[in-house]
């Protein structure tokens, strides 16, 4: 029990680590939450620091998700129900940042991470469909919403663990109350599309 909820701390705190915030910083002194969209993650970094600096996000977002996982079913004792709850926690660090005022991004690519590993197969079909729903449309907020939405199906569907099929249903809620406000412009037809340009306001 010690070292499971010692493992599920870690995670949270890997997960707060908010890479986007930390290259804002470094490469144009900037809070990265006052630009763009406002939110700390690799889209925004991508609209307002550039290709380079998103990718490297993205792939550190991507890894503090999996390493979470992978400290939770190398330290916890609690099997697959504790790797859920270190993903949880990192995808929950990443979106409330305890070294960031608790303002941070929206948790897809933290999720991709925690989720491979939870279950590489379903999550790599969600991806797939997300990508290709991506480039279709420039939305990547929706992509990411439908990311999201299919993995309690797909995991279901490939017949999971219960934790895993839990643990997903949380993600999946999460991610579409991260992306609200996004829902709303996609409905209104204002979301900003992907090499749409900069937006200065948040
Ligand atoms: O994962 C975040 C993405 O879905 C939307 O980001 O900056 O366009 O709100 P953003």
């Amino acid at each position: 029990m010690l070292n499971s909820t010692i493992a599920i701390l870690i995670s949270y705190l890997l997960g707060s680590i908010s890479f986007s915030i930390l290259f804002a910083r470094w490469l144009r002194k900037i809070d990265i939450r006052e630009h763009g969209s406002g939110n700390a993650g690799a889209t925004n970094t991508l609209r307002v620091l550039g290709k380079g600096p998103a990718i490297c996000v993205f792939l550190l977002d991507i890894a503090k998700g999996s390493a979470g996982v992978l400290i939770g079913l190398w330290l916890g004792d609690g099997g697959d129900w504790v790797a859920v709850a270190c993903g949880l926690a990192a995808i929950g660090g990443h979106n409330w940042p305890v070294f960031f005022r608790f303002k941070g991004g929206k948790g897809i690519a933290t999720t991709v991470g925690a989720l491979v590993v939870w279950a590489f197969l379903p999550t790599l079909i969600a991806g797939i469909v997300a990508i290709a729903l991506i480039a279709l449309t420039r939305y990547v907020s929706l992509g990411s919403i439908v990311f999201a939405a299919l993995l309690p199906v797909l995991f279901f569907l490939f017949g999971l663990h219960a934790a895993f099929i839990w643990g997903a249903l949380v993600v999946a809620l999460l991610a579409i109350v991260r992306h609200r406000n996004n829902i709303v412009k996609l409905l209104n037809g204002t979301e900003n599309k992907l090499g749409g340009g900069k937006k200065s306001e948040p």
